[in-house]
């Protein structure tokens, strides 16, 4: 009775209440998992019916499920794969669209709702491509192809331009693709209602600078972009300026950049900045292979002051390596780490005031285990909320 009592105190003020994530994995399944109190348990692992999958792309109003292809050999094309999510979270697939391979990145843009269409980064074959949704087996609405005269300042990397991501600005007017291969920020302008995009300028980090993912910070005047830099393993903040015109392109300068590492220090050789994420006035990234905590790697957090200025907070553990992929959950208190090559998912406690990284709460294996420097793993975890 008494223990039982406890237990049940504990758990309430562990403040852990039932959450839903979403994981896939580069042998190519999508995994459902709960998280309940201190416990992450798989609920169901199905296959995702393409090849190579390396990204969700989660729509909480559409309960909808996207999930890219990345395969690049031994296949001429790869499949974005759609799922529907029933009300216990369960998932049908719903269509698919062929996409040229090597996609590591999606998202939802245009139409009146922001989510009528969806575009792809295309690292391995140097493109962006867009469907209208849903998705029918139709080709692509639009493929944006790009080249380069000769390798950039890191050939072993920099071979061919490798959009490495795609996302919406706050105003959903445009698009924004961080190009390692090109060490560009590509912009374009969205039409909401035809879903086409058109160039519209870039954003120009020195060369060898790799940039990989972006997240974006603040409105009107303060909003900043942030970019995680794969190459040259830091951060960099830019200002945004919005033209006056509705058919102008909006403007890029760097404001700051910092390494993930105290003191401004550089990262240990064979690291690998991935991810990036904003929530409130913090920003963090995941250090892939800088082995800080005893073999697991680190996510680090940077305080964002007004104006957009970045300052280093704290480096904490990821509990795992290669974390490719990490996502906050809306209430702030919970980030979800997903390590790619000791695939699993770590979920950690987040202060909702300072932003800091707490203890470990939870982590599960999922999967096979990778090995370092390969496309196998867990390849990214979302929250479904
Ligand atoms: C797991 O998913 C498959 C495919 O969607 C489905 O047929 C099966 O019923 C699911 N199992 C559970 C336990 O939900
Ligand atoms: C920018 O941020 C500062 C500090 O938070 C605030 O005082 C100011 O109103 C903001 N400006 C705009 C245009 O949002
Ligand atoms: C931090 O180091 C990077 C080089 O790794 C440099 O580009 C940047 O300017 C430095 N930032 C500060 C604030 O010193
Ligand atoms: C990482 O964080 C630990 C603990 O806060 C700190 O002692 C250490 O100096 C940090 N290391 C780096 C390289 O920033
Ligand atoms: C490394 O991660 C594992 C979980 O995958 C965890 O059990 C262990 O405590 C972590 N160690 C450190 C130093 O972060």
């Amino acid at each position: 009775m008494l223990s039982s009592h406890l237990l049940f105190v504990a758990f309430l003020s562990s403040g852990v209440s039932a959450a839903r994530l979403y994981a896939s994995h580069y042998s190519g399944t999508i995994n459902i998992l709960n998280l309940n109190g201190n416990t992450l348990t798989l609920v169901n692992s199905t296959s995702t019916g393409n090849t190579l999958p390396s990204w969700i792309t989660y729509d909480s109003p559409g309960k909808a499920l996207y999930i890219a292809d990345e395969v690049f050999y031994g296949a001429s094309s790869g499949n974005l794969a759609s799922f529907s999510i029933s009300s216990d979270g369960a998932l049908k697939a719903s269509g698919k669209g062929p996409t040229a391979m090597g996609v590591v990145a999606t998202t939802l843009y245009g139409g009146a709702d922001g989510r009528s269409f969806i575009a792809n980064a295309h690292y391995q074959t140097s493109q962006i491509s867009t469907f209208k949704l849903p998705l029918t087996g139709a080709q692509p609405l639009q493929t944006l192809k790009y080249t380069m005269d000769g390798p950039g300042k890191i050939p072993s990397r920099q071979d061919a331009p490798h959009p490495h991501h795609v996302f919406t600005d706050p105003t959903g007017d445009y698009l924004i693709v961080p190009d390692l291969g090109a060490d560009l920020i590509r912009i374009k302008r969205i039409d909401r209602s035809s879903g086409k995009l058109t160039e519209c300028g870039t954003g120009k980090p020195v060369p060898g600078t790799g940039p990989r993912h972006g997240a974006f910070w603040g409105s009107g005047a303060n909003t900043t972009l942030f970019i995680a830099n794969e190459l040259s393993n830091s951060v960099s903040g830019w200002k945004v300026a919005y033209p006056s015109a509705s058919t102008g392109c909006l403007i890029l300068t760097l404001q700051d950049t910092l390494t993930p590492y105290q003191g401004n220090a550089s990262a240990p050789t064979g690291t690998k900045v991935g991810e990036i994420h904003v929530k409130d006035n913090f920003v963090y990234t995941s250090n892939r292979n800088d082995k800080r905590f005893s073999g697991n790697d680190s996510i680090t957090q940077y305080n964002i002051a007004s104006g957009g200025k970045i300052t280093w907070v704290e480096n904490t553990s990821s509990y795992g390596t290669y974390p490719r992929s990490f996502d906050i959950n809306k209430a702030g208190d919970y980030i979800a780490v997903g390590d790619q090559t000791t695939s699993n998912v770590a979920v950690v406690a987040r202060d909702t005031v300072t932003g800091r990284l707490g203890k470990m709460v939870a982590t599960l294996r999922i999967g096979a285990a990778g090995t370092p420097e390969n496309e196998d793993g867990l390849s990214a975890v979302v929250w479904a909320e």
